[in-house]
């Protein structure tokens, strides 16, 4: 992957000690610091500002992110851009194509709309062959829930004709038991994908711990904070190694309270092809669900619906 410059002391004044911490934090690239600002560099490594500041200015003139490009070269890069298929084309369309590498996509919707129906067949999908939708990759899937099920990987897997077992084996799960221990497996997720091919990251629910672990009135800005950096980190996933960052969120009455404005770039300082899809899905007749975009600039707001068929997730018919 062209991104991945492993090799920290390739960075004017980072020996071995420093590229010791930096790695202890999870920074195991250049590209990764890069696109950190040096606060949280300076706060998560335990190094001070300065060096901090220091380092992340010779990463990003090492990757070359601090530069102007051309409206055309964006053009050209966007057409690269990468995608999941859902496994339903009218769903794929909606999206633009699929669920896009570079960004999160978020799935929100109430119990049994299909989140994490989705978040299986996506982990499956992943591992198809680009001609078919998919990035030949493997999957991390982080589970706060307890609804990961390997029979129902099993079933989507044969459905698209990948052997059950392979399919299983190119999935790395783990359950996340509380809010900081999900944004320490996230760590996690870095130094494995450095070590393996995995472009797509998932997190069913990303929301659930935050919620009860915060609930009181004056611990909102606290977990609005902790979920802002836990999306920042996602964010820097998705960017340094290529990949798919899908996350899903239950509502109760109001669908739109996780971010508070959803249009505001939750990445700001993040290198500008990052974007958040976030899409809403209803329930629909029996098995059929009903999926929207909201607040894409790129994406027209209309409707897809598709269907939860024993195969997985499917056009509707
Ligand atoms: P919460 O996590 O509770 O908020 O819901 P969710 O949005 O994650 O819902 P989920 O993706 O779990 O969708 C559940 C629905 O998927 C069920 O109501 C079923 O309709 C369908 N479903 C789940 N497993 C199967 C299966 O093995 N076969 C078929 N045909 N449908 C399934
Ligand atoms: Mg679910």
């Amino acid at each position: 992957m062209a991104k991945k410059i492993t090799n920290l002391k390739e960075l004017p004044g980072v020996g071995d000690a420093l590229a010791r911490k930096l790695a202890n934090a999870g920074y195991f690239d250049i590209f990764s610091i890069a696109v950190t600002p040096p606060h949280v560099l300076s706060e998560e490594a335990g190094i001070g500002l300065q060096t901090a500041e220091r380092i992340v200015e010779a990463a990003r003139s090492y990757v070359q992110i601090d530069k102007f490009e051309t409206a055309l070269e964006v053009w050209e890069k966007r057409k690269k851009i990468k995608r999941i298929t859902t496994g339903s084309k009218s769903l794929d369309e909606l999206l633009g194509g699929g669920v896009q590498i570079y960004a999160i996509t978020e799935f929100f919707g109430e119990f049994g709309s299909g989140k994490t129906q989705i978040a299986h067949q996506l982990s499956v999908n992943v591992q198809l062959p680009e001609e078919r939708g998919g990035l030949d990759s493997g999957a991390i899937y982080i589970d706060t829930e307890s609804t990961f099920r390997p029979e129902r990987i099993r079933q989507m897997a044969k459905a698209v004709g990948l052997d059950p077992e392979e399919a299983l084996k190119r999935i790395y799960f783990a359950r996340a038991y509380n809010s900081n221990h999900q944004m320490t497996l996230v760590r996690k997720a870095f130094q494995m994908a450095e070590e393996g091919d995995f472009r797509l990251l998932i997190v069913d629910s990303l929301t659930a711990h935050f919620r009860a672990e915060y609930a009181g009135r004056g611990q909102l800005a606290e977990r609005q904070q902790l979920l802002n950096k836990h999306l920042h980190e996602l964010l820097r996933f998705a960017d340094t190694f290529e990949a798919a960052v899908v996350v899903t969120n239950q509502v109760l009455a109001r669908p739109d309270i996780l971010f508070g404005d959803p249009t505001a770039p939750i990445g700001g300082h993040v290198v500008g092809h990052t974007a958040t899809y976030r899409v809403y899905l209803r329930k629909s007749k029996g098995p059929r669900r009903i999926a929207r975009v909201i607040d894409a600039p790129d994406i027209p707001e209309s409707d897809a619906v598709f269907m939860i068929a024993e195969e997985g997730i499917r056009d509707a018919v």
